[in-house]
C-alpha cells in the first residue's frame, strides 16, 4: 500500500486519500521526519494567514518543508475547498532563460527553523529534483515589478486548479516543492491537522 501511494506521490505531486486516517502513521513514517505539527482552525478575527477564514491564493509553504500532510478532522460547513496547481507544469511553460532568471529571484522566508536564511530562490535544484518556492505576499516590491516574476504569477493565477473538498478523516499529501496550494474562503468551523515533513 505505502509503495503504491509513494509512487503516486512522485508521479502527480500529491495524493488525496478519502477516509485515509488509518494510513496517517505509516505515511508519515514513510515520508521522513515530522518537524512541525499544527492544528489549523479558522478564526475570522485572526491576522495570521494560517488561521484566517479568507480565501488563500496558491503558494508553497516554508522551503525546507518537502511534504505537507493534511488530515481533515472537521470539514467546513461551506467553502474551505483545497485548490492545487502543479507548479512544475507552470515552470515548463516558461523559457529556459526565464527559468534561469527565477533561480536568481529570492522571496522572503518566515523564520521557523534556527538555521533559516532570510530569503530563498523561487527556483532551485536540490537532491536531484526541482524545487519551486512561491508565495506572492512574501515578494518585495522589487520582485513584484520583475517581469519574469509577473509572468510566473500570471501563469499561476490563470491556471485551473484541481479542487478537493476534504471530508472528515480524509488525507491530503502534497509535495511542497512542486504543488502550489490554496483554498476558498471558509464558512463555519473547520479543523485540519497539518504535518510538515522535512526530507
Ligand atoms: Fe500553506
Amino acid at each position: 500500500m505505502l509503495f503504491n501511494l509513494l509512487k503516486l506521490l512522485h508521479k502527480d505531486g500529491f495524493i488525496y486519500i478519502p477516509q485515509g486516517k488509518l494510513l496517517l502513521k505509516p505515511i508519515l513514517q514513510g515520508l521522513g521526519e515530522v518537524t512541525h505539527t499544527a492544528e489549523v482552525i479558522p478564526d475570522r478575527y485572526s491576522p495570521a494567514l494560517l488561521r484566517s477564514t479568507k480565501a488563500l491564493s496558491p503558494h508553497t509553504d516554508h522551503p525546507k518543508i518537502r511534504y505537507i500532510v493534511l488530515l481533515c478532522e472537521q470539514p467546513a460547513e461551506k467553502g474551505g475547498t483545497s485548490l492545487l496547481i502543479d507548479g512544475w507544469n507552470i515552470l515548463e511553460q516558461m523559457t529556459p532563460q526565464e527559468r534561469k532568471r527565477l533561480q536568481s529571484l529570492y522571496l522572503k522566508t518566515h523564520k521557523v527553523f534556527p538555521d533559516d536564511a532570510p530569503c530563498f530562490p523561487i527556483l532551485s535544484y536540490e537532491q536531484g529534483t526541482i524545487h519551486l518556492y512561491y508565495t506572492h505576499w512574501l515578494a518585495s516590491e522589487k520582485i513584484k515589478n520583475n517581469e519574469v516574476f509577473q509572468k510566473l504569477t500570471t501563469f499561476i493565477f490563470e491556471s485551473t486548479p484541481i479542487q478537493i473538498k476534504l471530508k472528515k478523516n480524509d488525507l491530503l499529501i502534497l509535495d511542497n516543492w512542486r504543488i502550489l496550494h490554496g483554498r476558498t474562503a471558509i464558512y463555519g468551523y473547520r479543523k485540519l491537522q497539518r504535518y510538515w515533513i522535512k526530507c
